[in-house]
């Protein structure tokens, strides 16, 4: 099996760790920029003795080498700079995808693309659209990274292990995504018969903000860690059909009461993608909040 990672960066380069150290498929790196994604390469696979892989991993600069790709993971894209608005990152990044989706259609057609440049649902939706695939095959990861954070701060605050934490959180990546405590057990525990309101709702806080949290420490960057950890999780799933259900960006088509609109909702993940939609049942308040991270990704659609 084969996954290409387009972009080279920090997320792209942990990205390619993470998966070659699964074992489970060669990995081809590309970057526009010559040398980065070689270096990068060279150095992962010289890990090779010690951590015990045996896939390949070859940096590229050149997209013939994606041919074949069972998954092509798109990364690539800028990151804010002083003087810019948000606006021009979205323009940027629109064009890169583009790109990036063309050369996956020429040199990979039958790939499954996952997405995860910012601005996250709005560039899932514009990789649809570029590569007029069918839905199930391009999707953007963002819910798993959202519910790992939730369900690490949940540990922290009830003092347990993680592993036992089984987290939702749905809508867009941004400040209007919705955690669902009601929809999030401990051991099969509901959260809410283990935290009280307050608690859960400041731990729902810094949940939309755990971006945010990083990038304010960092200063020069957002995280990669935890991204690419959701990445190699969701790829994982799919090189070996398992057909785990968790939260990602795919174009909704009615479920939700949403149309023409990419939003993190669960699917369930095998070897054709996206393979299914999963519909909770939500209430009232919580479909509210649904809609409006829906109108929220709504306008940036539209602003393309
Ligand atoms: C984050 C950015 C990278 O959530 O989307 O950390």
């Amino acid at each position: 099996m084969k996954v290409s990672v387009i972009g080279a960066g920090n997320v792209g380069a942990t990205t390619v760790q993470r998966l070659v150290e699964l074992d489970i498929a060669d990995v081809v790196m590309l970057d526009i920029v010559e040398g980065l994604p070689q270096g990068k390469a060279l150095d992962i696979s010289q890990a090779a003795p010690m951590m015990g892989y045996n896939v390949d991993v070859t940096g590229s600069n050149d997209y013939a080498d994606i041919s074949d790709s069972d998954i092509v993971v798109i990364t690539a894209g800028i990151a804010r700079k002083p003087g810019m608005d948000r606006s021009d990152l979205l323009k940027t990044n629109i064009k890169i995808t583009q790109d990036v989706c063309d050369n996956t259609m020429n040199y990979s057609p039958e790939a499954i693309i996952m997405t995860v440049t910012n601005p996250l649902d709005i560039i899932t939706y514009a990789a649809i659209q570029s590569t007029q695939l069918e839905r199930g095959r391009v999707f953007g990861m963002s819910g798993l990274l959202d519910s790992g954070r939730f369900a690490s701060f949940i540990a922290q605050e009830i003092n347990c292990s993680v592993k036992d934490i089984n987290a939702m959180v749905l809508g867009g990546h941004g400040d209007s995504m919705v955690p669902l405590p009601g929809h999030t057990t401990v051991s099969g525990i509901p959260l809410t018969s283990l935290m009280d309101e307050d608690a859960i709702n400041r731990i729902i806080k810094r949940t939309v903000n755990a971006g945010a949290e990083i990038v304010g420490h960092l200063k020069t960057g957002s995280a990669f860690y935890a991204p690419s950890a959701a990445i190699a999780c969701m790829t994982e799933a799919i090189l070996k059909d398992t057909k785990r259900i968790v939260p990602a960006s795919v174009q909704l088509d009615g479920e939700y009461g949403l149309k023409d609109i990419c939003l993190g909702v669960p699917v369930k993940l095998g070897k054709k993608g996206a393979e299914e939609i999963i519909e909770l049942e939500l209430t009232e308040e919580e479909m509210k909040a649904l809609h409006n991270s829906a109108n929220a990704v709504s306008m940036g659609i539209s602003s393309i």
